[in-house]
């Protein structure tokens, strides 16, 4: 029997939500939603092909185009990088996955005042997405701020673990990009350690100052702001290599 995998987060429900969260939850979400695991094998550009139906909220937030890359955020959190990266990337699709209800009626609120069309999301762990995703289907991918889960007999529920790892591996493409940022000292030492070890990602940083400096095209996050970790936050840019 398989079993399903430790969870890594926190919550998925947090306050009650506003009116308006809810509507969007109900009305906007299922537009939007990255198609249910009865649809087998994802092709990620395929889930923005121009739909028939809009959502009849404000579109074209729910309408479809022809997305030049495909960028995944695993774990947005309220969705401020996810939203302003969109906003800066109209030719590319994103999908964003997070657990966290009011996070996902935070990032609804963003695409529908910014009517933003490239958006999909997946309410739910994002390991149902990526295990879906076709080999190769990914151009970049954002883990930030990943749930540190700091004692040690939590260490099994960080998401970045040695098989998750080689599932990134298969879904971004040779030559694609994943981006993991944290502010806990020991998170970061795990999340090298396992990275490196996969021959598939090339770190290219030299210098403290590549990794300590946000990158010139980082948005950062709430998370980030709350300063919460035991150090500074570190950003680690690696590269899929072509095999
Ligand atoms: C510490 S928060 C950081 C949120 C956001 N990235 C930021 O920097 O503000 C980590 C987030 O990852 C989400 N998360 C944890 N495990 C996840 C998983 N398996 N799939 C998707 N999201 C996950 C949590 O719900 C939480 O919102």
């Amino acid at each position: 029997m398989e079993h399903a995998p430790l969870r890594t987060f926190g919550r998925a429900k947090g306050r009650p939500l506003s009116a308006r969260q809810q509507t969007l939850i109900d009305a906007l979400l299922p537009h939007l939603e990255v198609p249910e695991a009865e649809a087998g094998e994802l092709d990620p550009r395929a889930m923005f092909d121009p739909q028939p139906e809009a959502s009849g909220l404000t579109p074209p937030a729910a309408t479809g185009f022809t997305p030049k890359e495909i960028w995944l955020e695993i774990g947005f959190g309220g969705g401020e990088h996810l939203i302003e990266q969109a906003r800066r990337h109209p030719d590319v699709g994103f999908i964003g996955c997070e657990p966290f209800n009011e996070g996902v009626a935070k990032a609804l609120v963003g695409i529908e005042e910014n009517n933003l069309p490239n958006i999909r999301l997946h309410m739910g762990d994002a390991r149902e997405v990526t295990m879906r995703l076709k080999d190769g289907s990914v151009d970049r991918c954002f883990i930030l701020f990943a749930d540190p889960w700091p004692k040690a007999r939590h260490h099994k529920r960080r998401l970045i673990q040695e098989d998750f790892v080689a599932e990134l591996a298969r879904l971004i493409r040779p030559g694609g990009a994943l981006r993991l940022a944290t502010d806990w000292a020991d998170y970061a030492e795990w999340m090298l350690e396992r990275l490196l070890r996969d021959r598939r990602f090339e770190w290219r940083a030299r210098r403290a100052a590549d990794w300590k400096t946000p990158p010139a095209d980082h948005v950062t996050t709430r998370y980030e702001t709350k300063k919460l970790g035991d150090m500074p936050p570190v950003f680690f840019d690696f590269i899929r290599r072509s095999e």
